[in-house]
């Protein structure tokens, strides 16, 4: 496990990177499986390489996205109220947590009452945890930061039992929403089991709502949506080899209404072979096929709280921003 320690703000940090061991086989894994079956799939893990977790922040600030700016005015708003119902909090977690940029109005209404903070961010691109972790460590003196640059299951894996104290776990920005129903389900009892009765956890929930409204935040007209998207395939040309058309696959964001998710597809704009030096591989797609690249599904509060019942927590509040576009949620840790 490769260990950052240095002097200054830094003498605070501490990395554990898990990415960089596991990583590479297990992409190159899940390209193989995901391109090999029928129809075609591609993993959303992976859109965040160092390019991709840029591009995504850039997303943020596209006009047609509106989650991130829905769940900041949330949080700025109402970030104090929020903590209260944690005092004397320890240790923050935060799984996904990118640029940790929302994560600040957490940190600063924490640290209004406390001269001591454990921030623990998991994120899948260690370039992202290093540059966010770099930041807010010269903005708080008052916090330590032990990070981990692993997927979230691994990361929380891989953690020390939770210091004494109350802790509290944020998932924000509808990361939620990339799992299918059961996945959830998995991942929110693994969290459950990572903390105590009485610890809590915040969860962002982007919300069911209009086809035009969701359609347009997944298909910008800058097109920064299809370059994040796109970039997985430019992904597999660098680190495995491969000889995709980056010009010859267009982006199709769909709401399927029924099962409240929009689905993000890569479309094959001709009929075409792609080789894949690094897997040994080649595969046809015909004009028009799709590849499935993420399910993004959408919420309601009545599902959210089921969600909870059904992995030990306990729906305590929810918080919308002025227009109900998105939803942060505290559950409460339920006796096991
Ligand atoms: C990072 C999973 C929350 O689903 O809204 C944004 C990813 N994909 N635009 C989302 C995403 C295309 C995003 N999450």
């Amino acid at each position: 496990m490769a260990q950052t320690k240095t002097e200054g703000p830094l003498a605070r940090l501490v990395i554990h990177d898990l990415a960089h061991r596991n990583g590479p086989a297990e992409f190159a894994a899940d390209v193989r499986r995901g391109l090999s079956s029928n129809p075609k799939q591609l993993f959303p893990k992976y859109l965040y390489d160092s390019l991709g977790s840029r591009l995504f922040d850039a997303i943020c600030h596209v006009d047609e996205y509106y989650p991130t700016r829905a769940e900041n005015e949330i949080l700025t708003r109402h970030a104090e109220e929020m903590v209260a119902g944690i005092p004397d909090c320890r240790t923050l977690i935060e799984l996904g947590s990118g640029s940790a940029e929302k994560t600040r109005s957490i940190i600063e209404a924490l640290l209004l009452h406390q001269t001591e903070l454990l921030f623990i961010p998991v994120d899948i691109s260690a370039s992202a945890l290093e540059k966010s972790s770099r930041t807010l460590l010269a903005a708080y003196p008052a916090l330590r930061i032990e990070a981990y640059a692993a997927d979230y299951l691994e990361g929380l894996a891989a953690m020390q039992p939770l210091a004494p104290g109350p802790a509290l776990m944020l998932f924000l920005g509808s990361n939620i929403g990339n799992f299918e129903k059961a996945e959830a389900l998995t991942f929110l009892r693994a969290i459950r089991r990572m903390l105590r009765p009485g610890d809590a956890l915040l969860l962002g929930a982007d919300l069911k709502k209009d086809r035009a409204t969701l359609e347009a935040a997944y298909n910008d007209a800058l097109g920064v949506t299809r370059a994040f998207i796109v970039n997985e395939l430019a992904r597999i040309n660098r680190e495995l080899g491969g000889n995709f058309d980056l010009w010859a696959f267009g982006l199709r964001s769909v709401y399927n209404e029924s099962a409240g998710c929009v689905e993000v597809f890569l479309e094959s704009l001709r009929s075409q072979l792609v080789t894949i030096s690094g897997l040994k591989l080649s595969i046809t797609f015909q004009a028009g096929e799709l590849i499935h690249m993420e399910h993004c599904y959408k919420f309601d509060v009545d599902g959210l709280s089921a969600l909870g019942l059904q992995s030990g927590f306990r729906l305590e509040r929810t918080w919308l921003d002025e227009r109900q576009r998105f939803s942060s949620n505290l559950f409460r840790a339920a006796d096991s």
